[in-house]
């Protein structure tokens, strides 16, 4: 299927490794340009290289999303890079495992800070500027299966999650007059860094979540970049507002009797 992004660049932020550098690699397989913004630089630097290696243009950029004016700073950069830039993705994301009786005001306002406003900073820059130059666009934003159901710990991480799908709705509706898409994908386990590493150190119990998802296993980081890349794409011109599980369907598995 065509995506129709070739000639157009996508901002991926959090893009410098797991989902957001699978996010970005598949914009460039589909003939894009991309933004490669991470608050460390190194990393962000060498997937841009990743990128250019598939024959398209890349730029790294450092920012900390939960910082007003680096976000201010980084989309001057990448329009200025990148014209014809048409989709944001808010990737970046931190997570935050603790009782929540001892989660600390600095930790709460961090999560928050860059899970919630980052992606709220991110959607008000760059959508300013395809508003003043009269331009459609499309945002594409990732939620979490935490954002809907019952997870122990990581209260903040999930009010979080649950504010983008609000962001999410009330944004598509308040910008689809200017020609802006805003779409959100939910994933469920994903098998990045920093999923292993919380499974390696005991956090959570791997086995668990096999048992709890109907495809039985965690996602690749590009079964969820397929799912952005597909929404900010003009082959989903008439979708804006909707949250997609990319989940294996651990959202819906209520069943004893499965197995
Ligand atoms: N891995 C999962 O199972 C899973 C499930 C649901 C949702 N998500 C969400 O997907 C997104 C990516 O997750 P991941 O598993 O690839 O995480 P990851 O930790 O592997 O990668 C996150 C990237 O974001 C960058 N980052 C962190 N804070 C930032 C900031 N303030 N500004 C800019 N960049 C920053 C990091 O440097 C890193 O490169 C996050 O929003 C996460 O909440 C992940």
């Amino acid at each position: 299927m065509q995506l129709g992004l070739t000639g157009t660049c996508a901002l991926v932020t959090g893009a410098g490794r797991g989902i957001g550098r699978a996010v970005a690699l598949g914009f460039a397989a589909e003939g894009a340009d991309v933004a490669v913004a991470d608050v460390d630089l190194s990393l962000a630097r060498r997937v841009a290289t990743e990128v250019e290696t598939r024959g398209v243009r890349a730029l790294a950029l450092r920012v900390d999303v939960a910082r007003r004016e680096d976000v201010e700073r980084a989309a001057g950069e990448a329009f200025a890079a990148f014209p014809n830039l048409g989709v944001l993705v808010n990737n970046a994301g931190i997570q935050l495992d603790c009782p929540s009786a001892e989660v600390r005001e600095d930790q709460w306002n961090r999560v928050l800070g860059v899970d919630l406003s980052g992606a709220f900073f991110c959607c008000q820059e760059v959508a300013r500027r395809w508003m003043a130059a009269q331009l459609p666009g499309s945002i594409v934003q990732i939620s979490s299966v935490a954002s809907e159901f019952g997870f122990p710990r990581r209260i903040p991480y999930g009010v979080s999650k649950a504010g983008i799908r609000a962001m999410t709705r009330g944004l598509a509706v308040e910008w689809a007059p200017a020609g802006i898409r805003v779409n959100a994908v939910a994933p469920g386990y994903v098998d990045t860094e920093l999923i292993r590493r919380a499974i390696d150190e005991g956090h959570i119990d791997g086995r668990r979540i096999e048992e709890m998802t109907p495809l039985g296993r965690l996602a690749r980081p590009e079964e969820v970049a397929d799912a952005v890349v597909y929404l900010s794409s003009s082959r989903a011109s008439f979708i804006t507002g909707t949250v997609l599980a990319v989940d294996g369907g651990y959202g819906v598995e209520k069943a004893p009797d499965r197995r």
